[in-house]
């Protein structure tokens, strides 16, 4: 039987690499850049023109489809995932690296139906490296096929994380609480490259064995999280349930030992859902 969704995750793949050559060119060139949520939380004419080409292009090619974006989200569309056929797709994912010159940038869009991830697409564009996963159908790198590592011992692991942007010092502290815990278990080695989808990627690449975070965004782990589990990998929730794309929490380990060990030693807190209801102004 055909694939219903190959036609999109072809289209997926095309514009990613599109969108990654735009970024490359405004790497070399002068940025605008503003804030959004805070003074940590960047935004630039690059993230919102590679959104702007992605949406265009996915309404002209499926008008049927719905769309999540971070930017947006950002300018006040609601943010809720339906039955119907979504694309969710963080333009930029690694604002900040961009900003600051810092080489792992990467275009993520995750493909879901009736609210299941059905594939996911992350190119990392200044590696060039172009990361697809198809529900049932494996994932790969650059056409080469992913497997997560076979680490059951968190003591011979390393383990990615991220800061993520929020300042506030009750929150620091909870993130420096769970990663000194996890660092003396003792581990080999934490990592973090500033792009939640890429440390996904490096999840099921097999060179760490897992990365967590709390704080992130749906478009940022959407399309990981298809490319993770298709890499033999699995998904939780901090505090040890499934993962829900919309709680701003995750845990992708190569496997159910590694993951549950660090749900043991996370200070879990919960930010506000992504689907939450808008304030009214
Ligand atoms: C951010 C990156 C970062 C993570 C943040 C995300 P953005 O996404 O993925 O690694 O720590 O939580 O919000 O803002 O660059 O698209």
């Amino acid at each position: 039987m055909p694939d219903p969704w190959q036609d999109a995750m072809d289209h997926a793949v095309a514009l990613a690499r599109k969108a990654g050559s735009m970024v490359r060119d405004a790497v070399q060139n002068e940025m605008t850049i503003t804030c959004k949520s805070s003074s940590v939380d960047l935004v630039t004419k690059t993230d919102q023109k590679v959104e702007k080409l992605i949406i265009e292009s996915v309404k002209e090619k499926f008008p049927k489809h719905s769309f999540i974006g971070e930017e947006s989200v950002a300018a006040g569309e609601t943010c809720v995932l339906t039955d119907d056929p979504t694309w969710i797709v963080d333009p930029v994912d690694g604002t900040t690296n961009f900003v600051h010159g810092y080489p792992f940038v990467a275009i993520s869009i995750g493909f879901a139906v009736n609210r299941k991830m059905e594939f996911g697409v992350v190119y990392s564009c200044i590696e060039d490296k172009m990361y697809t996963a198809r529900k049932g159908k494996g994932a790969f790198c650059n056409g080469q096929t992913l497997q997560v590592s076979d680490q059951k011992d968190i003591s011979q692991s390393i383990i990615a994380t991220e800061f993520g942007s929020n300042r506030d010092a009750e929150v620091v502290d909870k993130i420096f609480s769970s990663m000194r815990k996890i660092l003396c278990l003792p581990i080999h080695g934490m990592r973090g490259v500033g792009t939640a989808a890429t440390n996904m990627c490096l999840v099921a690449s097999g060179c760490v064995e897992a990365y967590y975070e709390i704080g992130i965004h749906c478009w940022d782990i959407a399309a990981g999280a298809v490319i993770v589990t298709e890499a033999g990998g699995v998904l939780m929730d901090v505090e040890g349930g499934p993962l829900d794309l919309m709680s701003r929490r995750v845990i992708a380990a190569n496997n159910r030992n590694i993951a549950e060990r660090i749900v043991k030693e996370i200070d879990a807190f919960t930010p506000l859902r992504d689907d939450a209801p808008i304030e009214p102004k």
